[in-house]
């Protein structure tokens, strides 16, 4: 089993869609069987809440449901996912330091639209003060982004559905 860790700030708008988009492309792939995957923030701002509004609509527009709960990164984390992705470089860096205070300091850290050839260091905009459309801009991303990533992995760890 391969786990996946989609990493944002609020964990209510990038990471749950990032995590929803992840879980629709396996599903439709056949890869389901393959793969856990989950979705936090490196802030406390949202735990416990479900993701933004504007989140969710995107989520149902695009035909695809969400049920999350906002919760925290933590220790543990980073011994159980295999791939830890964060939305931008703030939280890159925030992961960086915390990998390093819960005693994995060789773990790697990746920033989600590395995996895209020509978007690599590009952070995955933050949409929290936007409007409705800054939800569909980091749909668009987030549906490149892991689709690269996908197929990264079916290379990396020979996947056949
Ligand atoms: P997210 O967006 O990191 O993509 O979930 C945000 C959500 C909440 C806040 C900032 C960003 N906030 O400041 O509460």
């Amino acid at each position: 089993m391969i786990k996946v860790l989609f990493v944002c700030l609020g964990n209510i708008c990038r990471s749950p869609l990032a995590e929803a988009i992840f879980n629709h492309k396996i599903h439709n792939k056949g890869l389901d069987s393959f793969f856990k995957s989950d979705s936090a923030g490196t802030s406390d701002f949202h735990i416990g809440e479900l993701p933004d509004d504007r989140t969710i609509r995107c989520a149902k527009h695009y035909g695809m449901s969400i049920k999350h709960r906002g919760r925290q990164v933590n220790r543990v984390d980073f011994r159980e996912f295999d791939y830890i992705i964060a939305m931008d470089n703030q939280n890159l860096q925030n992961l960086d330091k915390l990998k390093i205070r819960y005693g994995f300091p060789d773990k790697t850290i990746y920033l989600m639209r590395d995996f895209v050839e020509d978007e690599k260091g590009q952070p995955v905009p933050d949409p929290y003060y936007g409007g409705e459309e800054e939800f569909h801009k980091i749909y668009d991303i987030l549906d490149r982004a892991i689709e690269d990533f996908l197929q990264e992995l079916k290379e990396r760890h020979q996947l056949y559905a």
